[in-house]
């Protein structure tokens, strides 16, 4: 462990130094299971080889041009990325905060051109997550996170995911309702089929944008390419980021014909946005969950991993839920305590595993789509003997 960076995470003591597929290995070379994904983001696995060889090769021709000029693997990834969202263009960049901000300006500006000054509010969730920059978090619905980074951008508001207050909230103020359809850091909470198509009727109705953040549960985490697919709706803009790239650091800002011509020159930029080195390993991304039959293996793995937790019959472990490949349950004991003794596991020469939280009392499973069942199965084993313990 080293002093040198600045305290921003709660850490668990390890250092990694190799990883391959759902394994990581330590600096001592002890062996971790890993069910977190890097919150959502090595979607293929740690060392996946087609990924490595894209993103070598690419690292040998180029890795960056400014956004003055295009790349051929720039505009193949943008290309694949319109084809498999079915959505009419995209903006790159590098993170989910920034790609939530382009959808904000967006939201903004559409509303602004269309209906004049005063209609700029942006509804979201409570218990909602959109970033940590002061845009985002001003649209996150968590007091938690605004304390001490005030003051805030304004035009933003917070409803409970339930139809009244949503009739009440979309009013002649709101340029844009942002959604996230399962809420993945509050717990991996799912929004009710009848909510999300109130809200869709209700956005169409009023020519109010529909944002669907798809940081987390988009990507195929779900078994569908996006979440919101899952409740018969359409985005007008939708964003991505974390597993895109696998790894490499992306962002991605998909509009709709209706918010696709909103920005012009000058209006938005990002230096690394498009870059061809995480274009490249985006189309090795994209290549693998444009494909049905991959998605419905998440779908299967998914419900074999609930099936598996619920049927630990662990008095300490309930309410399991998610979809796919986006899993949560609540335990009676302190989470991170289990987090801490799963690592530990690994000290005794067993195999440990690494978990997230979600919550106090609430663990999150966000494993690779290339996780094998009997890894499922070693990783819930050791789970229900550390809980049981
Ligand atoms: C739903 C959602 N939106 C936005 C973000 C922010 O993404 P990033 O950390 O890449 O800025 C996250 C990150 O956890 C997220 O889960």
């Amino acid at each position: 462990m080293t002093e040198a960076f600045m305290n921003t995470y709660h850490r668990l003591p390890l250092v990694f130094k190799e990883g391959c597929g759902a394994v990581l290995t330590d600096i001592q070379g002890r062996s971790y299971l890993d069910f977190t994904s890097g919150i959502a983001v090595n979607c293929l696995g740690h060392a996946y080889r087609p990924l490595v060889k894209a993103i070598s090769e690419q690292a040998a021709k180029l890795i960056h041009v400014s956004n003055y000029y295009e790349s051929d693997t720039g505009n193949a990834f943008a290309e694949k990325l319109i084809n498999v969202s079915k959505m009419k263009k995209v903006f790159l960049c590098n993170s989910g905060a920034e790609a939530n901000e382009g959808a904000i300006k967006i939201a903004r500006k559409y509303s602004l051109k269309k209906y004049g000054e005063g209609r700029h509010n942006i509804v979201s969730l409570l218990g909602s997550f959109h970033g940590r920059t002061i845009t985002t978090l001003s649209a996150t619905g968590q007091k938690k996170f605004h304390k001490d980074f005030g003051p805030f951008t304004g035009g933003f508001s917070f409803i409970p995911a339930e139809i009244p207050a949503l009739e009440a909230a979309l009013d002649e103020h709101t340029a844009a309702l942002l959604l996230e359809p399962i809420q993945g850091e509050s717990g991996v909470i799912p929004l009710s089929v009848e909510f999300v198509r109130r809200a869709a009727e209700l956005c169409a109705e009023k020519d109010i944008l529909l944002i669907f953040d798809e940081i987390q549960s988009g990507l195929g985490r779900t078994g569908k390419f996006f979440a919101h697919e899952h409740f018969g709706v359409q985005a007008d803009i939708a964003t991505l980021a974390k597993g895109l790239s696998g790894g490499i650091p992306v962002g991605v800002v998909l509009a709709n014909e209706k918010t696709c011509e909103v920005f012009e020159p000058g209006d938005h930029g990002s230096t690394f946005g498009g870059n061809p080195l995480a274009a490249a390993a985006g189309l090795v991304v994209l290549n693998k969950v444009s494909d049905p039959v991959f998605l419905s293996e998440i779908t299967e793995l998914g419900n074999y991993f609930m099936d598996s937790l619920r049927s630990l019959n662990n008095k300490h472990i309930s309410a399991v839920r998610g979809k796919g490949l986006m899993i949560a349950c609540d335990i009676t004991l302190d989470a991170w305590t289990i987090l801490e003794k799963l690592i530990e596991a690994a000290q005794d020469g067993q195999e440990g595993l690494l978990l997230l939280s979600a919550g106090p009392k609430t663990l999150r499973f966000l494993p690779p789509y290339i996780i094998r069942k009997n890894e499922i199965d070693r990783g819930l084993s050791l789970l229900d003997k550390i809980i049981g313990d």
